[in-house]
């Protein structure tokens, strides 16, 4: 695909509303949606499964340098399979959530995410949602959201869910980490989604969106 890919950056905390703003964004341009929290998750469940000590940063780093992952587009979606498969279910178990941010902070790991974070643009027009897009993977597209809520309101939102995540703790290290710490990028239009539907949110999010194009001739 085309080298001119649009990319809109979708970054905030656990549970400010990123997954469901960002694909219903996604379908309404038709623009491929694409989880890199998932990417994350999957190698958490990848090193669990494999029996990698994910305190061994070295293990972590030469495990994400040669597992059979690829990309793959299904159901307007870029997703990583690994020998084939996407762990969808698994990934959102507890005990992956309560892991992914003792891997997510390798710098080694972070080298291989990008990169392949990056290649999605052969899919075509991205809404990639993360915490790090606007900062470090597109730092380059001018269509940057910073999506956040309050404590109560996504504390709430996890309980709803039936989650027993411990997302406080996960979101105070994603936020505190070395390197590409969850922080909006300066040109990101923050947006508190507290009291808004989600529907309410991606239609100000599509009409900023259209109309930051419109204004810059894209
Ligand atoms: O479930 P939730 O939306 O809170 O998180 P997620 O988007 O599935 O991301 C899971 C974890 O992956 C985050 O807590 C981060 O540690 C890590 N992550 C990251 O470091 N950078 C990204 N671009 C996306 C996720």
């Amino acid at each position: 695909m085309s080298k001119n890919a649009i990319v809109i950056a979708l970054d905030g905390p656990s549970a400010s509303g990123k997954g469901t703003c960002g694909r219903y964004l996604a379908r309404k341009l038709g623009f491929r949606f694409v989880d890199t929290g998932a990417m994350y998750r999957t190698l958490t469940w990848h090193c669990l499964r494999t029996g990698v000590d994910v305190q061994d940063t070295a293990r972590v780093v030469a495990a994400v340098r040669s597992w059979p992952a690829e990309l793959r587009l299904e159901e307007g979606e870029v997703r990583l399979r690994v020998d084939g498969y996407h762990p969808a279910a698994e990934i959102r178990s507890d005990e992956v959530s309560n892991t992914v941010a003792k891997v997510s902070p390798i710098a080694g790991v972070r080298v291989w995410m990008v990169r392949t974070q990056r290649e999605c643009l052969e899919f075509g027009d991205l809404v990639m949602d993360g915490r790090d897009i606007g900062t470090h993977v597109f730092p380059e597209t001018p269509f940057k959201f910073f999506l956040t809520a309050s404590d109560e309101v996504r504390a709430r939102r996890r309980r709803a869910e039936g989650s027993r995540d411990n997302t406080a703790e996960r979101d105070r290290r994603d936020a505190s980490r070395a390197v590409a710490p969850l922080e909006p990028a300066r040109d990101a239009v923050i947006v508190d989604n507290s009291h808004e539907s989600p529907a309410v949110t991606a239609e100000f999010m599509l009409a900023h969106f259209q109309s930051r194009k419109l204004a810059l001739g894209l």
